[in-house]
């Protein structure tokens, strides 16, 4: 999307996230579009296996959606009534509603203050003889520290699965995210890359992604394609109940453009991250997130800053509302879950608190970043925030 002046002397609204759809991407999905068949069948195929060839996974699966896939995954791994699942209060309601949807019941650990990323001794101190998976977020596009992580499930024997909505392109030390283990993607426009909607469960384990694949479609043997272009049985039976999760083609042919542009995405992204960071340093009270000390590489979903009144000299509401007066968005990545009315009267907390998690819920802020911003689109953002909090500009006077 171009971020350019309208043409009157306004400048245009300067969105927090949008896509970035190129003449590659429309000529694609046009393709498509003509070729007489748009729902699942070959390009979903040929996104799973470019998924699979970028991240080293054994198996992929494409989706409507990532909470699709995290549906998908819990029941595969089946996970019901009883059970505890540990999670991030910080994290997209999504997962907590899909556990809880699942008869199970979400336990919330806090996260870091500065990252944001949960660590295997929370999670560790969350275990009891209920608990059956384990959901870190890799937060914005940076991957958790996944040697500390699977060494506790491993040592308890339960199930991790990595939220990876954000982290398409993250690497973890040389690993890319979904190399081992399980992990979901999400294909959101607001993620690195798009299908409109849409999500990826990958896993290493061949039987759970089969699995997923007869249940997101049905609980069907065989898909819609297989039946029409492979001569199968059109009777093809239920193996258990499922669900109407599958990916259309359209879709999926955004997905393929799309993923041959992710580095490319990644590289802008890290360009903006570079110079909020350098600036933000002379802005007390707007304070990104850190970032992890061990060895990966950033994918940079988000850009997150926390607004503190107290040295910012406006709360987050009024940093927020006077950036949009100025024609500039935001967003909040997340209201923490445990704050939601049905959470905050029916959420189960771990011991130890959530009090990380509170504190950045109040403050938390993602300002615009995304591939086709412009340097002077930067500019606009950090000149609208130092306006937004002009006395207390480091060397100022307070
Ligand atoms: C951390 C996290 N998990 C899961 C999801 C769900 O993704 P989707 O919208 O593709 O279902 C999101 C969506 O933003 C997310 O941010």
């Amino acid at each position: 999307m171009d971020s350019s002046s309208s043409s009157n002397s306004a400048p245009a609204f300067l969105p927090f996230c949008s896509p970035s759809i190129d003449d590659s991407d429309i000529a694609a999905v046009v393709e498509t579009l003509r070729s007489g068949w748009i729902t699942t069948g070959p390009r979903c195929g040929e996104l799973e296996q470019a998924i699979c060839d970028r991240t080293g996974a054994g198996s992929a699966v494409v989706v409507s959606s990532a909470t699709a896939a995290m549906h998908l995954v819990l029941t595969a791994l089946g996970i019901g009534p009883g059970d505890e699942v540990i999670t991030p209060s910080m994290t997209w309601v999504s997962t907590p509603n899909m556990i809880h949807l699942m008869g199970a019941t979400p336990v919330f650990v806090d996260v870091d203050r500065d990252t944001l990323l949960v660590s295997a001794e929370s999670i560790e101190a969350a275990i009891t003889a209920r608990t059956k998976a384990i959901i870190p977020v890799h937060y914005a596009g940076v991957p958790c520290d996944l040697d500390s992580l699977r060494a506790v499930a491993k040592k308890h024997g339960i199930p991790l699965i990595e939220d990876a909505a954000h982290a398409i392109g993250t690497r973890y030390r040389s690993m890319e995210i979904g190399q081992s283990g399980h992990a979901i993607f999400s294909l959101h426009p607001i993620k690195n890359i798009t299908t409109g909607e849409g999500g990826i469960l990958v896993s290493d384990d061949p039987s759970l992604a089969d699995e997923a694949r007869r249940l997101r479609f049905h609980g069907l043997a065989a898909e819609a394609w297989d039946r029409d272009q492979q001569g199968r049985s059109p009777q093809v039976e239920v193996q258990s109940p499922g669900y109407k999760y599958n990916l259309p083609d359209m879709n999926a042919t955004l997905g393929l453009t799309q993923l041959k542009r992710l580095d490319e995405f990644i590289e802008r992204r890290t360009a903006i991250a570079k110079r909020y960071l350098e600036e933000l340093a002379d802005v007390p009270g707007v304070e990104p997130l850190a970032i992890p000390e061990w060895d990966h590489l950033h994918a940079w979903h988000l850009f997150v800053v926390r607004v503190d009144e107290a040295e910012a000299g406006v709360c987050r509401e009024r940093f927020m509302s006077s950036l949009k007066e100025m024609g500039i968005g935001t967003g909040i990545h997340f209201r923490a879950t445990h704050t939601h009315r049905w959470y905050r009267e029916n959420g189960v907390v771990a011991p130890g608190g959530l009090e990380n998690s509170t504190w950045n819920s109040e403050r938390i802020c993602s300002i615009p970043f995304f591939p086709n911003m412009t340097d002077s689109d930067v500019d606009r953002v950090l000149e609208g925030i130092r306006s937004t909090c002009p006395a207390m500009t480091k060397g100022g006077s307070t």
